[in-house]
């Protein structure tokens, strides 16, 4: 089930690298929660950074993801992540998904509208 909750601006999507990722720290709609945000163009898709496998963080260092192709790779046990659905397709984790959030773009800003 979605948890609805007032739309909340995230970041410019220009913030973000194109064909990258970035990390959103602190949201308050989501307690305080780090948040991947990533995009490929104009195309933006969200989770939240904590990875199926031990609740640890995916990036390396702050904001900094290890992106391969089409995947997101959590660098504590390198769990490897579909960018486009969020399921681990290889690692320790293989069948499970990172927790999607709902996003927008509003006027070249990103905006979370919810959590899924
Ligand atoms: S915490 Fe991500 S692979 Fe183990």
């Amino acid at each position: 089930m979605d948890t609805a909750f007032p739309p909340s601006l995230m970041c410019r999507l220009d913030e973000i690298p194109d064909d990258g990722a970035t990390a959103i720290e602190g949201v308050a709609a989501l307690g305080g929660e780090s948040v991947i945000v990533e995009r490929r163009g104009d195309a933006v898709r969200a989770w939240l950074n904590i990875c199926p496998h031990a609740g640890r963080r995916l990036d390396y260092a702050p904001g900094r993801f290890l992106l391969k192709d089409e995947l997101l790779i959590c660098a504590v046990h390198g769990a490897s992540f579909n960018r486009n659905d969020g399921v681990c397709v290889a690692g320790p984790c293989r069948g499970e998904h990172l927790r999607a959030l709902a996003v927008e773009l509003r006027g070249g800003e990103v905006w979370l509208l919810a959590a899924g």
